[in-house]
């Protein structure tokens, strides 16, 4: 595996990928690797022969009462992580590489970015959007992957490549869990042994009202009954949200079908935890 800092670099290896007949694959990460970012990698060497990954911080995501600082960062376990996984590039750029200057352009996304984390998280998908096209910019892929577990991020992220045409093919892979079913997350680490344990409400209750969905209930309210109730029994975790929406568009359903996102956010301590799943799938 290769590491380099610098775009002319990146666009220098790919080219010469390109001029071999390689298909190029990108997995775009903020690093602090774990499995389901692996798996990603796994997806990614599944369509394309050459695989690169960037591990950018992108300070242009965080919301103004969100710290960058304290956002967890392991430069050399993720390169031997990413090399051990078969990565064939990592890019991993400063924030002077990737805005040299204040942005004079973004990408201002749809409607949607205001509902679920974006009501909490003001200007976070204008932020990843921008960073997402300007990788896309700078890898540009064959095809890109991306998780399931932040679904909304990937459904902005397929609408903006179908809306800019950006030649690019966006890939949603499925969330991996731990053994205890809890959603794999960098942010994971911030839990304590006790909040840990605490957390697996999050995803027993996407579990609770999946069940219900296969023994044929589709009333909205009654499904998100069947996961409050499992929510209940854990009341220091504080639910942001937990609603059922459609898998296309993620507004709100009141009848749920084949396809439906589960979706939950919530804080456990100080940690703040989203998770998902498609019913009926
Ligand atoms: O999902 C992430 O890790 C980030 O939001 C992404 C897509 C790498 C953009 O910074």
């Amino acid at each position: 595996m290769r590491t380099v800092e610098r775009i002319a670099e990146v666009r220098a290896a790919v080219g010469a990928a390109r001029a071999e007949g390689k298909r190029i694959a990108f997995v775009p990460t903020m690093g602090f690797l774990h499995e389901g970012h692996l798996t990603l990698v796994d997806e990614a060497r599944r369509r394309a022969a050459f695989v690169v990954m960037s591990i950018f911080v992108n300070p242009l995501q965080f919301a103004p009462t969100e710290d960058l600082a304290s956002y967890p960062r392991d430069r050399d376990g993720d390169a031997a992580k990413a090399s051990a996984r078969g990565v064939d590039l990592l890019f991993m750029p400063d924030a002077k590489e990737m805005y040299p200057r204040e942005m004079r352009a973004e990408v201002i996304p749809c409607a949607l970015h205001r509902r679920w984390e974006g009501e909490v998280r003001p200007g976070h998908f204008a932020g990843v959007l921008t960073v997402v096209a300007k990788l896309l910019n700078i890898v540009q892929p064959d095809v890109a992957v991306f998780g399931q577990k932040d679904v909304q991020q990937a459904t902005l992220v397929r609408a903006m490549v179908d809306d800019l045409a950006i030649p690019t093919e966006i890939v949603v892979a499925p969330t991996t869990r731990e053994p205890d079913v809890l959603a794999m997350s960098s942010l994971n680490s911030y839990l304590s042994d006790a909040e840990r344990g605490r957390a697996l409400a999050l995803s027993r209750a996407l579990f609770a009202m999946r069940d219900a969905f296969d023994r044929g209930e589709r009333r909205a309210d009654a499904l998100l009954t069947a996961g409050r109730r499992v929510l209940d029994g854990e009341p220091s975790v504080r639910i942001d949200y937990l609603a059922l929406a459609n898998g296309t568009s993620l507004e709100p359903v009141e009848t749920a079908e084949p396809g439906t996102v589960a979706m939950i956010a919530a804080r456990v301590g100080r940690t703040r935890l989203i998770d998902n799943l498609v019913l009926g799938a």
